[in-house]
C-alpha cells in the first residue's frame, strides 16, 4: 500500500523542476520512482540525511533549500492524518527539515497507507524537537498542556538536538497546539502540520490509491 501511494504521486512531477522530498519508508518508494524519471527533472530539495543518501546514490541532484525559491510540489508521508488533513510528523525523526521544505512548496502531496488515516489525532504520540538544554523546561510545559512527555533515547536529530515524544494527546485543534507549542522557548519546531497541512492525499488501500 506505500509502494501504491509512493509511485501514484509520480504523476505530479513536473518536467524540469525541482521536487520536495520527505523522509520515511514510504518516500523510499516514491524516490525508487522518480528515478525512472530522473533524466526529465533538475534535481530536489532533501527532508533529512538519510533521503539525501539515498537520493545521491542513484544519480538525482539534491540542492540546498537556501539556493532554491520555488518548489510545486513536495512528496512525503505522514504518521496520523485527520478528516482536515493536519497531520503528525517526525516518527523518523525529520520533522524541522520537513517542514522547512514543506513552507517551500506550493503544493503538498501527502503519501500514505490506510493505517495511517484517524478521526482524532494523538495515538501516535506527537514528537517535539527541543534544544538540549530546555529538554526538562519544555517537558514541563508540555505537561501542562495535558501530556505525558517521554524522552526519545539515543535519539539527536539532523540539527543536533533531541526530541520529546508526547503520549496521550486528544489533538481536537491542531493549528491552536501547534502555534502553543512552537511558542515555548527551546521548542525548535512540533511535529503537527496544520498551519500547513496536505493538500492532496494519495493513500494506498487494498482496492488501490485514493485521492483526496
Ligand atoms: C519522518 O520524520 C516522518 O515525518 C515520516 O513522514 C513519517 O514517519 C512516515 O513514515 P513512513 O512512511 O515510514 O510510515
Amino acid at each position: 500500500m506505500k509502494k501504491a501511494a509512493g509511485w501514484a504521486a509520480l504523476k505530479y512531477v513536473k518536467k524540469d523542476s525541482i521536487v520536495g522530498i520527505g523522509t520515511g519508508s514510504t518516500v523510499n518508494h516514491f524516490i525508487n520512482a522518480l528515478e525512472t524519471m530522473k533524466e526529465q527533472i533538475k534535481g530536489v530539495v532533501s527532508s533529512s540525511i538519510a533521503s539525501t543518501e539515498r537520493l545521491k546514490k542513484i544519480g538525482i541532484p539534491v540542492f540546498n533549500a537556501n539556493e532554491v525559491a520555488y518548489l510545486n510540489i513536495y512528496v512525503d508521508g505522514a504518521d496520523e492524518i485527520n478528516p482536515t488533513n493536519d497531520m503528525i510528523k517526525g516518527g523518523g525523526t525529520a520533522l524541522t527539515r520537513e517542514k522547512i521544505v514543506a513552507a517551500i512548496a506550493e503544493q503538498f502531496i501527502c503519501i500514505i497507507d490506510d493505517s495511517k488515516k484517524v478521526d482524532v489525532m494523538g495515538s501516535f504520540p506527537l514528537p517535539v524537537e527541543v534544544i538540549p538544554m530546555a529538554r526538562s523546561y519544555v517537558g514541563r510545559e508540555l505537561v501542562k498542556l495535558g501530556g505525558d512527555p517521554c524522552y526519545r533515547e539515543g535519539c539527536i536529530t539532523d540539527n543536533g538536538n533531541i526530541i520529546l515524544d508526547v503520549h496521550n494527546l486528544k489533538i481536537i485543534d491542531a493549528k491552536a497546539l501547534e502555534n502553543k507549542i512552537n511558542a515555548i522557548a527551546g521548542v525548535v519546531t512540533v511535529g503537527l502540520f496544520a498551519n500547513r497541512g496536505a493538500d492532496v492525499v494519495l493513500e494506498g488501500t487494498l482496492n488501490g490509491v485514493i485521492k483526496s
